[in-house]
């Protein structure tokens, strides 16, 4: 099936690498600067899937060209490129629709395009003849409605690469396989998932869950989620270990079952423990993956859950991903003594990992072609390609609901 459309306005410095990157990508680019352009491509294109406008060098320019986006019963999304500043100034007044977003400065090309190619998988361009109508929302019957995979990355070891693990498998997922993908932490003590994702002051389910009895919205995991430079939608239970007694274990579960219905993948990163909160994400879990180091303390920590997961029944949800495979103890030495074959080997990354994080990015993201990035992708595709134990519930909720959201580019 062909790209949609992009429609590009942005000073030449930056259009130029832009539409270039994004041609690479397939999609039909049109560089314009004057508004009669653009309403002159929108009028012979039906596919225009988003337009991307510079949200200040010219602020009036961009309100003509925003205009047109709109007129003629159009709906096509905007991406403004603004800088922090800006964001500031522009506060929760925000863009002019739910589907627009914002995208700030400085950024690379490639970045851009992946956020292009995450507006493209939240929104469906619908040709019904009547002119360019891009339409969002839950759709019915067809590859959209179907429930998110929900895998849990536990080990109840610290540092064993739970959060490594869940971080670049939803980015893999995300990036590399086009699925759309949230990723959860629901380290309740020691996340830092979003702060290693260069994405400060989220809005956290428990900030959600106390502005609530004040009258505050209820919000689901998606309209919680902020849009990361990958496309990777993120959200945090809670920026502080104290005070989450708000955090019921049923509420939580009840928040992740609503949210299988916007995503494909739904990747929760947890604490190491086994409190109340973690078995009842297990409870609704599809997939949990173990992550193991080639050390002793770590295989004893794999041993003592499966034992307790055959307890609980959830034996056959576990697979083991051997992390730092080429150091230590065999790979099949840990899987005998662990009694579970592994899903998939993960090589040591040295410093690639830290060198992401400086960044605000995965290593997926940065170093697409280094081994790590490739062992990352046979990990997502064993998950894309492993079947898994029947899907919980299956509520309706609002699938595109979003806030605008600040990213890092
Ligand atoms: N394959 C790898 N190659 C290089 N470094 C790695 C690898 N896996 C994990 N690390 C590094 O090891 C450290 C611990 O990893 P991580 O934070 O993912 O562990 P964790 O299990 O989530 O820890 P915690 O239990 O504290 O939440 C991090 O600094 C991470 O960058
Ligand atoms: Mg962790």
């Amino acid at each position: 099936m062909a790209r949609p459309s992009v429609a590009v306005s942005l000073p030449a410095e930056e259009s130029v690498p832009v539409a270039a990157e994004l041609r690479e990508a397939g999609f039909t680019v049109v560089t314009v600067s004057h508004p009669d352009e653009l309403e002159a491509f929108l009028a012979g294109n039906r596919d225009v899937a988003v337009a991307i406008l510079d949200g200040e060098t010219d602020f009036d320019r961009s309100l003509e060209f925003y205009g047109l986006l709109r007129d003629n019963g159009r709906a096509i999304p905007a991406l403004m490129v603004v800088s922090p500043r800006t964001l500031d100034k522009l506060g929760s007044g925000g863009a002019g629709s739910v589907e627009d977003e914002y995208f700030t400065r400085p950024y690379s090309a490639e970045s851009l395009r992946w956020r292009v190619e995450a507006m493209c998988i939240r929104s469906q361009t619908v040709d019904d003849g009547s002119g360019p109508v891009l339409q969002s929302g839950p759709l019915e019957a067809d590859g959209w409605s179907h429930p998110a995979t929900v895998i849990a990355v536990f080990n109840p070891k610290g540092g064993v690469g739970k959060t490594t693990v869940a971080t670049n498998l939803a980015s893999a997922l995300q990036i590399r396989k086009g699925q759309n993908v949230l990723l959860v932490d629901a380290d309740t003590v020691t996340g830092h998932v979003t702060t290693s994702l260069g994405m400060n002051e989220v809005r956290t389910v428990v900030d959600s869950l106390r502005d609530e009895p004040d009258g505050g919205a209820v919000e689901t995991l998606a309209d919680l989620a902020a849009a990361h430079s990958s496309g990777l939608r993120v959200v945090s239970l809670t920026s502080s270990p104290l005070n989450n007694e708000i955090l019921e274990p049923s509420r939580v579960t009840a928040l992740i079952n609503a949210a299988r219905r916007g995503f494909d993948y739904i990747v929760i990163d947890l604490h190491p423990s086994y409190g109340a909160l973690n078995q009842a994400i297990f409870e609704v879990a599809d997939r949990i993956l173990v992550p193991v180091t080639p050390d002793v303390p770590a295989i004893r920590a794999a041993v003592q859950l499966a034992d307790l997961a055959t307890e609980l029944g959830l034996r056959e949800r576990l697979a083991l991903v051997i992390n730092r495979a080429n150091s230590g103890v065999s790979v099949a030495d840990m899987e005998r003594t662990v009694g579970m074959p592994s899903l998939a080997l993960l090589r040591s990354g040295g410093l690639l990992f830290v060198r992401a994080a400086n960044e605000g990015r995965t290593v997926i993201e940065m170093f697409p072609r280094e081994k790590i990035s490739e062992d990352f992708d046979a990990l997502a595709d064993r998950i894309i390609g492993t079947p898994v134990s029947a899907p919980a519930a299956k509520p309706a909720f609002g699938l595109f609901n979003r806030q605008k959201v600040a990213v890092r580019a």
